[in-house]
């Protein structure tokens, strides 16, 4: 990494820092970076399920409105916070707090990201672990079952027999993405994501394909995609807003970190629109993935969640033809979305640390501590993994409060921040937002009706 520029003033007396912002080397990288953040096991074993429990079709068509009014104008608003301010969230919103000439203690909604990083790390690197398990068992042979009390025998002594086995394989998933994240925000971040990315797109491609010649596109697409309106109350409007929180990686700072490095010439607008989109088609596809293939072998979907995706599959994969590559593909997709994300979720906090520990004055220590950052960081993650894969309700009470709370609560704070205290440098971090309607509508979106929506939901939750 090269040494930064170190500027002296022409009087002569303390020089100023002006070590340059580090910037993605590519210009495709933000939205494979974005993408990656935001494709992750929400998409492929909590979305499908969550669709089909609410109602199918009508309950996709909830989702698309809430992603389109309320979390495209986050996404936009956060990335932007991210570019102007060049920093972790906290020192992002910190700088840009202090050139709108508002309260310096909006930095705490950048605190309450990183600390929401760490809470979803912590169940996420679980569910990790399991997918690194899963892509091995594949490997073997050992994912493709033929008998239903031996698959579940298989998660049940994966994840509820020994600690040793579990934490292993958490240690093993913390591990490679401690690596990716100390390597470097371009040798570690950008080259990685470069490989992961497409590969992901085309095991997701041959997924698909696959199962729709040799699936019931017909019996899965009444699954997904039959309208029920019944089913549509007021719980599916707080799931619609969860999984769209939670599935665009949004309310955290995931998206402020990454927009941090992403160059100023490149039209954020588009990027953005882009990422939601691709995040969304995933989603589906997946669904298109999953479900044909576990329809035309017999199986029942039931309630999905673990079990559909570490259970139920791999009783498909032993029926299938050609069962053994398409477990592996299934479960290296698995990997790599997971992997991807949570590298997305442990950047924030890592970034904190080695701003923090940058002695500005001492050369040596201008990139700060990263690597001794990133071993805390992946040790820390790791004991309250460890806690998450001991006790269950551990897992459950971080999911709960993180998607639910955590992640809406950021999400409001930073509308209201730019929407009201800050609207101009973060504007003028987006030049490629035309003035005039589009403008006007994402204003009017960020400041009314996601706080107010955000609201409404919590209210509705309490009261329902
Ligand atoms: N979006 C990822 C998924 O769908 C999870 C994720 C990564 C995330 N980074 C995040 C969720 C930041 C909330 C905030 O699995």
């Amino acid at each position: 990494m090269p040494a930064p520029v170190r500027g002296r003033t022409r009087s002569g007396g303390t020089p100023p820092v002006t070590d340059k912002p580090i910037v993605w080397q590519h210009d495709a990288t933000f939205v494979l970076a974005a993408t990656g953040s935001a494709v992750g096991l929400g998409n492929i074993w909590r979305f499908p399920y969550v669709l089909a429990e609410h109602g199918g079709g009508a309950f996709l068509l909830l989702y698309l409105l809430m992603v389109a009014v309320m979390c495209v104008p986050l996404m936009l608003a956060e990335a932007a916070v991210g570019r102007a301010g060049r920093g972790s969230p906290m020192a992002s919103i910190k700088a840009v707090a202090e050139r709108a000439g508002t309260f310096p203690h909006w930095r705490w909604v950048g605190a309450l990201g990183i600390l929401t990083g760490f809470v979803i790390l912590g169940f996420y690197s679980v569910v990790g672990g399991w997918s690194m398990a899963y892509s091995w068992y594949a490997l073997t042979g050992a994912a493709q079952q033929t008998d239903v009390a031996a698959a579940q025998q298989q998660f049940a002594s994966l994840t509820g027999g020994s600690l040793l086995a579990e934490g292993a394989w958490l240690l093993a998933f913390v591990a490679a993405c401690g690596l990716i994240i100390g390597a470097g925000i371009v040798k570690g971040i950008e080259r990685s994501i470069k490989v992961m990315m497409p590969a992901l797109f085309v095991l997701l491609l041959f997924l698909v394909v696959n199962s729709l010649v040799v699936g019931d596109a017909a019996a899965a697409s009444a699954y997904l995609f039959s309208f029920d309106f019944s089913k549509l109350g007021w719980d599916a409007v707080l799931a619609a807003m969860g999984q769209a929180f939670f599935s665009l990686s949004l309310g955290m700072g995931a998206l402020m970190m990454y927009g941090a490095y992403m160059p100023e010439t490149l039209s954020l607008r588009r990027a953005v629109l882009l990422v939601a989109t691709l995040d969304t088609s995933v989603a589906v596809l997946s669904g298109l993935a999953i479900f044909p293939i576990v329809f035309a072998m017999g199986m029942d979907p039931g309630s999905g969640g673990p079990s559909l995706v570490f259970v139920t599959m791999t009783l498909v994969f032993g029926k299938l033809p050609l069962g053994w590559l398409v477990a592996v593909a299934f479960f290296f997709l698995l990997l790599l979305a997971a992997v991807s994300s949570a590298i997305s979720l442990m950047e924030p906090v890592v970034a904190f640390i080695t701003e923090s520990t940058r002695l500005r004055q001492l050369r040596e220590s201008a990139q700060g501590l990263r690597r001794e950052g990133t071993l805390a960081v992946s040790l820390s993650v790791a004991v309250v993994a460890l806690f998450c894969a001991h006790y269950g309700g551990f897992f459950d009470l971080l999911d709960q409060l993180s998607a639910n709370y955590m992640l809406p609560t950021g999400g409001l704070l930073v509308a209201v921040f730019v929407g009201f205290y800050a609207t101009k440098p973060v504007e003028e971090s987006i030049p490629s937002l035309p003035e005039g309607a589009w403008r006007t509508a994402w204003l009017l979106l960020l400041r009314y009706l996601v706080p107010l929506g955000i609201l409404a939901i919590f209210l509705g939750g309490l009261l329902g």
